[in-house]
């Protein structure tokens, strides 16, 4: 199997990461331990993972004039970034407030995320046609478009649809050929809450599509092609679980594409998402595939 060429089209965030004892409830005041800005995103973190997880990956989408950091961290991760556009207005940030469990709670500001229009859409997509894959969250504005654009291309669309809102029930989801969601997406799209169930719907609404549930410590399942795989979780101790989800996805996906082995593909994303839920942060706790090997390796002498 060749590796494909993969393309994401989506958020780059600045996150603003708050050290908190336990997340704030309404009506209540807390003190931060600590802070930290770094770099996030649902698309970004999904593209540096496919980088590090050894896919050839570019991105594309629109940060302000103070979103240098966030091209760097890309670039450094091997992350073709020549089709981003730099605009006039501040970058997509997270308000993130991550507890002493390592759990998060985050608000979203979409800023330049949000200002994605057709012809943007065009040229970033200009080059790539059938067998490409494009990689699509719910973090930019004219998703609808963009996996129209990308299907008539003949592009294999992935859809994380996250975070899930109404905008979603907009999109063609017959044109999605994987879809990752956790368990709350997964309840949103279909009404189950049992992991099982929510793969029956998928098989009866998509028929074509493939599809990943993660489910948090309790691992991930997948129905590909008919066929379904669990893979249960690698345990660590839970830092900051901040980008696990975009973690999996594209350590998953490279693996995939490299040798079209779904089991070994839930295998090594569990690992990397493991790794990056024992470190701080979203885009920088993401491991490189020489970690995840090197884990994996431990593991099975
Ligand atoms: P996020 O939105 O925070 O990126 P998510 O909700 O999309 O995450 P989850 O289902 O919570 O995704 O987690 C993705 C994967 O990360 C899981 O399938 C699992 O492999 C791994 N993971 C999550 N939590 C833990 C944990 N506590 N220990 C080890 N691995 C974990
Ligand atoms: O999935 C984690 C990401 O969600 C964070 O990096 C934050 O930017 C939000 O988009």
């Amino acid at each position: 199997m060749t590796t494909a060429k993969v393309l994401t089209l989506g958020s780059l965030n600045l996150d603003f990461i708050y050290r908190v004892d336990h997340i704030v409830a309404s009506g209540e005041t807390i003190g931060a331990g600590d802070v930290q800005t770094r770099c996030g995103g649902k698309g970004l973190n999904q593209s540096i993972a496919l980088a590090r997880g050894g896919a050839d990956v570019a991105h594309a989408g629109i940060v302000g004039a103070d979103g240098d950091m966030l091209l760097d961290i890309c670039r450094e991760s091997g992350v073709d970034v020549s089709r981003v556009r730099v605009d006039e207005g501040r970058s997509g940030h997270a308000i993130i407030q991550v507890d002493s469990r390592g759990q998060n709670s985050i608000i979203l500001f979409g800023g330049t995320n949000r200002a994605v229009t057709q012809d943007y859409i065009d040229r970033a997509l200009d080059g790539y046609g059938a067998g490409d894959v494009i990689v699509l969250q719910n973090e930019i504005n004219m998703l609808p478009q963009v996996i129209a654009a990308a299907a008539a291309r003949g592009m294999r669309v992935v859809l994380n649809p996250s975070p899930y809102d109404d905008r979603i029930d907009e999109c063609d989801l017959g044109l999605v050929w994987l879809f990752f969601v956790n368990e709350i997406e997964g309840e949103q799209l279909t009404g189950e809450s049992e992991p099982a169930r929510i793969l029956d719907v998928f098989a009866e609404r998509y028929p074509k599509a493939n599809v990943v549930l993660t489910l948090g410590s309790e691992g991930a399942v997948a129905q590909f092609g008919g066929e379904r795989f669990e893979q249960p979780i690698i345990p660590t101790t839970a830092v900051d679980t901040t980008g696990a989800g975009d973690t999996f996805t594209g350590f998953f996906l490279a693996e995939y594409l490299r040798g079209g082995d779904v089991a070994r593909a839930m295998l090594t994303a569990v690992q990397a998402s493991s790794i990056a839920v024992s470190r701080a942060g979203a885009a920088p706790s993401i491991p490189t595939l020489a970690e995840v090997r090197a884990a994996l390796e431990a593991r099975a002498e």
